[in-house]
Order: C-alpha cells, then structure tokens, then sequence
C-alpha cells in the first residue's frame, strides 16, 4: 500500500433526509414518525425540528455547487420514504421521485458519486400507526416495495446503495432508551425490532440482486469498538460479553446471517431473545454471502467494566454540551460502560479515539471478509461564527487523524472503499438541536436566508482530496 489512498478511494461527506431538507409539508409529503415525534412536548432539544432544517431541499443546488469547489468524490444523502410513498405503500408521489432525479443528476453532472441511503430512520407514520412499524414483521413487504421503487427510479444511476441507517441506534433509542419515537423501553422490544431490521436488509439485499442492477450494496451500523478498563479477567470477561451482546449481535446478524452463539444463549435464558426461524437463517445467511460492503459509522469507542447482576443499568446521556457529563451505563451481569482517562472527550462526551477506527476496521474486516465503507465519521461542536470566519481547528485534527487510521488500517489489509465525514453543511442533531455542528459548511440559523459560510476545514479537506489523502499522511 503505497502513502496515499488508491485513485478510486471515495472521499465523501453525508447528511439525512430529515436532517436537512426541510419542505416537511411539500409537494404531497406524507407525515413521517419524526415529523410527529418533534411536536410532543420535551422530545427534541428546545422542541428544534426538521420543518425547515437547512432548505436543501430548495437549496441542494447551492449545496452541490460547494461540494463541487470543494472536490468531494461522493456525496451520501438518504431518501424520505413518504416523499415518494406519502401513506407507506402504494401510491407513488411523481413529485417525490422528481425531487431525487434532480438532486442525483445534478451530483453526475459535477462527477460526484450519489451514495443513496434507503432509510435514515424517518418511517412512515401510516405504518407506524397500522402495524407499530418495526415491531411487525409486516414492515418486511412494505419496506421491500418501497426500496424495489427505489431500485427501478434510481438503479441505472446509483451505484452504491446503504439499506440502512444506524439499525442498532434507532431500535435502541425507540424500543430500548425511549428517546426516538415510538419512544418505548422494553429490551425485548428492541431485540425484536433489531431482528426485523436485518430481515429487511436480507429481503431488499435479495432483491437488488434479482433485479440485476450493476452496483454494490450494504447497510450503515453504528460501530462502537471496546476496550478492557484493566487486565483484570473481570473486565476481560465484561469486553467478551459486550462483544457478544452488542458488537458482534449486531454486525453478524447482517453479514453472517446468525447471531453469535453466547448472547444467543444469554438472552434466551434471559427470556427475550428474538424468535429467529428456519426461514430466517436460510434468507439471513444468503443475503449475508450476497452483501457488497460493511457501512461503519463510527464516532467513538467504549471503554468496559465488571458489572454485576445487580449492577448499573441503561443511563441516559449528554443533549446538553456541557462536557462533563459522562455517566456510565451498562447492562446487569454483561458489562458496563467506564470513563476512558486515556482520551479527550468532545463537549457531548463522545470520547476522541481514531486508534478506535482502525481497530474496528480491522477486525471487522477479519470477521467478515468484506469490503468496508466509513459511511460517517465527524465531531460535533459548538462553532463560533467570527468575522464571517469559522476556525475549526479541533475538527480538521479529528477528521485528520481518523483518516490516518483508515490508512492504518489499510495497511494492515482493510479493503476500504471509501470514506465519508458527517457531514457536508451543518443540519439537525435529532436530539441536540442545531447547536451541535459537524459539517465544513456553517449555516446561520438565525438568519432566515440561512447563509452558507465556508469552515476552515472546509480548505483542510479540499486539500485531502486533492492530494489523494497526502496531506494527512505527511510528516508536518
Ligand atoms: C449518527 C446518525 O448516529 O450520528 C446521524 O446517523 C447523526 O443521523 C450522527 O446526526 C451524529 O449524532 P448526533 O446525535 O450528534 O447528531
């Protein structure tokens, strides 16, 4: 591996439907679950919401344009499924299906590769209400149809495709946490839900392939690598059991097609494993062998500790900024989640650690033998708008550094396609509001134009695509 990243590697950026495009109520949008959550009171920070967002939706041409002058090989975006199927399944919305054609021609036209997401977590409210949406088996069919519209609108000109965002963080937070909606706590319910998700993966992985289309696919989970808090065989052990109740139960479910035989066990005498049939096993295993790539999202790594069977348990955590807030969490007789005093921590205390990515690369990559995709990976921040100037120092180092370690890890033999920040301009944070930054882009949400102000790692990773990656491998 020479010291720069391969001529095709994809140097990309990302965002979500919800998160920017705002128009919630245009052109026959149906409502989706998050659309509904933000208006209860005390859900979303200071009741923030996606009406609005950053106007991408009439605005994706200016935001192109950016991408443009910037360079980026790849821009991730999602789809609203009610854009384009306003009560779930069914009728087709023209208008939806326009929006998209444009949005994807215009990123061709300026030699940017569109990486579509199915779902970045806005399901339709309709199906929510008919059958508890992820809670149904039912989900299967409908979601199937919907990315089969998909596949037939887009598959000639989309040629990588993420099924899913995140299935691990939004079953956890609406089934587990009760902090996304349906907003319910029951460990069962999240199991069950979690499992319904890589069906659906299996399912429209199957139907991709049967359709013929030329392109590779896959889904985005939400990686979070862990380290031992000492050698002591306790805390050993709480690293193995959180590997085979969380890292591994939800990585192998996708791209073994089975869960790992120990928490298997584990939950089925806990009495809430997920009912798993002979049907499932032979649809999971094929769609395991017929996956393209591994999507990582990665942001942060834990750090584990004995926990007791009368120990701590779930905790919520830091939508506020005001570092120093970390609070352990865990779950009773697996592990529980420590303070790491070995690395800095973000002001939402997400713990800095790119060493962290190339661990997760690189034992993904033994596990499954698979191409992998960082489909996210970026900072949050408060951002200081300055003279028309916004010096992010501390995110050109973060994102600096983690691509150094996906060069790491590809040294060690990590097939890695490409590489996308969260994300191109600033946008919602579901559960912090606006305050929470991560893009190269600012945008003035105060002012009503929502003015686009270049970062200063906006030049930082400018120069990352136009030196091939050179820039962060160089000695300074
Ligand atoms: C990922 C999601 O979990 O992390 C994004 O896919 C999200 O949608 C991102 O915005 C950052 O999380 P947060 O909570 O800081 O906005």
């Amino acid at each position: 591996m020479s010291d720069r990243f391969p001529e095709a590697f994809l140097f990309g950026s990302a965002s979500a439907a919800y998160q920017v495009e705002g128009a919630y109520k245009e052109d026959g949008k149906g409502d989706s679950i998050w659309d509904n959550w933000v208006r209860i009171e005390g859900k979303t920070y200071q009741g923030t919401n996606g009406d609005v967002a950053t106007d991408h939706y009439h605005r994706f041409r200016e935001d192109v344009r950016l991408m443009k002058e910037m360079g980026l090989k790849a821009y991730r975006f999602s789809i609203s499924w009610t854009r384009i199927l306003p009560e779930g399944r069914g009728r087709i919305e023209k208008k939806g299906l326009d929006f998209y054609h444009q949005l994807i021609d215009e990123l061709l036209e300026n030699e940017i590769e569109p990486v579509l997401t199915i779902y970045h977590w806005d399901l339709p409210q309709t199906l929510q209400d008919e059958y508890g949406g992820w809670e149904s088996r039912r989900i299967i069919d409908d979601f199937t149809e919907y990315a089969k519209v998909l596949f037939e609108a887009f598959g000639k000109k989309v040629k990588y495709w993420i099924i899913l965002n995140e299935p691990n963080i939004f079953t956890q937070l609406g089934y587990l946490l009760a902090l996304h909606p349906p907003g319910k706590k029951d460990m069962n319910l999240y199991l069950k839900t979690y499992h319904h998700t890589a069906l659906v993966h299996a399912n429209v992985v199957k139907a991709y392939k049967e359709g013929g289309y030329e392109g590779l696919i896959g889904s985005s989970i939400a990686y979070t690598p862990g380290y031992a808090a000492s050698s002591d065989e306790k805390d050993e052990e709480a690293r193995r059991r959180y590997y085979d109740t969380v890292c591994w139960w939800i990585m192998d479910i996708f791209y073994k097609g089975e869960y790992p035989a120990w928490g298997y066990e584990e939950f089925t005498r806990r009495g809430i494993a997920p009912e798993v049939t002979d049907e499932d096993t032979l649809i999971l295993k094929e769609a395991a062998k017929l996956s393209d790539f591994i999507g990582i999202n990665y942001y942060q790594s834990a750090m584990l500790a004995h926990n007791p069977i009368d120990g701590i348990g779930l905790s919520d955590f830091n939508v506020s900024g005001e570092k120093g807030n970390f609070k352990e969490s865990g779950v009773p007789g697996l592990y529980r989640q420590v303070y790491n005093p070995n690395v800095e921590y973000t002001d939402w205390d997400w713990a800095i650690d790119p060493d962290g990515l190339r661990v997760a690369l690189v034992e993904i990559s033994k596990r499954y033998e698979k191409p992998a995709f960082i489909s996210e990976n970026g900072i949050g921040a408060f951002d200081e708008l300055e003279e028309e100037k916004v010096h992010d120092g501390y995110r050109t180092e973060y994102l600096k550094s983690h691509i150094m370690a996906c060069h790491e890890a590809m040294k060690e033999g990590v097939d890695l396609l490409g590489y996308c920040t969260w994300s191109f301009t600033d946008l919602l944070s579901w559960l912090n509001g606006y305050q929470k930054r991560y893009g190269f882009v600012y945008i003035d949400f105060e002012d009503e134009n929502l003015p686009r102000i270049k970062k200063d790692s906006f030049a930082f990773y400018e120069e990352v695509i136009r030196t091939q990656g050179n820039n962060c491998l160089r000695e300074e």
